[in-house]
């Protein structure tokens, strides 16, 4: 399959209401063309709304859709040359995985000799090559989705869209597919944005993670700086576990479970104090405690070979951390 380039796209105070219910106040966006750029929120926050403008199967109240500077606003969906993967497959489930392949070649009236090379290229690029003549309902969750996948990307989209694709697929199925995507977006360049509810699924896949709230972009970076360097309590929150400590003068600090100290490392930290262990789990990696102190439960991930009374509910422990490693939120910012 030819090397491709996808297009970057830019969204200009984007605004759509349902009735009464604004689903998107005023949205500007812009995805570089290559980048895989993931639209990060909980339900109801309106990321399957922005895609479907992306798409064109919505329309805005106002604002526009760039693609490559050009203003396709008004294009429909058959022209702007976008591929898209929703949850549901939405695969016809009485065509042969090679008709359903083939159908968007076809609705362009491709050559049958080119529909035949083109189907079984992109086939074989999502590891489907001996599944022409299956049905949907002869196929796996991961076989369907992979089936969906080829579809969208058989005609070469300039983007590619997906709107939580994985959510209905088992954890290890979905890493494994998570790195099909991740190796095809690098491989063919193609400008991707991928829908997600699941914070773990953005940062392995995503060069930009954009945070959205009730329809707006709270903020948008790179998963490592978002991480380190939340601006806001609420992404902090929302991109891995944090706990939230008031300082003395009004402000408040964020600090990771995997910094806090306990025990007698907790003890050495710069900033110290006690509680007692409430609950303990053992997570492979670590145990993850639960410390009642300052009147709330603090989390820290433990090295997994602490002592015993380190990690016993009931126990008392001393907690710390060193500033080093917080995160300062100035006072005027809302949890
Ligand atoms: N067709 C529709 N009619 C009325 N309200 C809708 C419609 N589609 C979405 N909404 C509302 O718009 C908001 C955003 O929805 P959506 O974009 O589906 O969010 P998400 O994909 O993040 O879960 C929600 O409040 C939802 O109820
Ligand atoms: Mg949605």
């Amino acid at each position: 399959m030819q090397q491709q380039q996808g297009k970057d796209v830019t969204l200009a105070g984007i605004r759509k209401t349902y009735g009464e219910v604004i689903a998107l106040p005023h949205v500007d966006l812009s995805v570089r063309r290559g980048e895989f750029c993931t639209l990060l929120g909980a339900s109801g926050s309106g990321k399957t709304t922005l895609l479907k403008i992306i798409a064109g199967f919505e329309k805005p109240d106002q604002g526009s859709v760039y693609i490559a500077g050009k203003n396709v606003s008004r294009t429909p969906i058959a022209e702007r040359n976008i591929g898209m993967v929703f949850q549901n497959y939405a695969l016809f489930p009485h065509m042969s995985v090679f008709e359903n392949v083939a159908f968007p070649l076809r609705m362009r009236r491709l050559a049958e000799e080119d529909i035949k090379r083109k189907v079984s290229e992109t086939l074989a690029l999502v590891s489907l090559e001996h599944y022409h003549t299956r049905l949907p309902g002869e196929l796996s969750g991961g076989q369907q989705q992979r089936t969906a996948l080829a579809r969208a990307l058989v005609f070469n989209p300039d983007i590619l869209l997906m709107d939580e694709p994985l959510g209905a697929l088992d954890k290890n199925l979905r890493q494994s597919i998570q790195l099909q995507i991740k190796q095809l977006h690098q491989e063919l360049g193609l400008t991707v944005v991928f829908v997600t509810h699941d914070q773990e699924e953005a940062m392995n896949l995503s060069d930009t993670i954009v945070i959205m709230e009730n329809g707006s972009i709270v903020e948008s970076g790179a998963p490592e700086t978002l991480y380190r360097q939340p601006g806001s309590p609420f992404v902090a929150g929302f991109l891995g576990e944090c706990n939230f400590i008031r300082q003395d003068g009004g402000g408040m600090v964020g600090i990771r479970p995997e910094h806090l100290l306990v025990g007698r490392q907790g003890q050495l930290a710069v900033q110290h104090h006690q509680g007692e262990i409430q609950q303990a789990t053992f997570c492979g990696l670590h145990w993850k405690l639960f410390i009642a102190s300052l009147g709330q439960t603090i989390i820290a991930y433990a090295p997994p070979d602490i002592s015993p009374p380190e990690r016993t509910p009931g126990h008392i422990v001393d907690w710390g951390f060193q500033p080093a490693d917080t995160m300062v939120f100035q006072p005027d910012m809302s949890a």
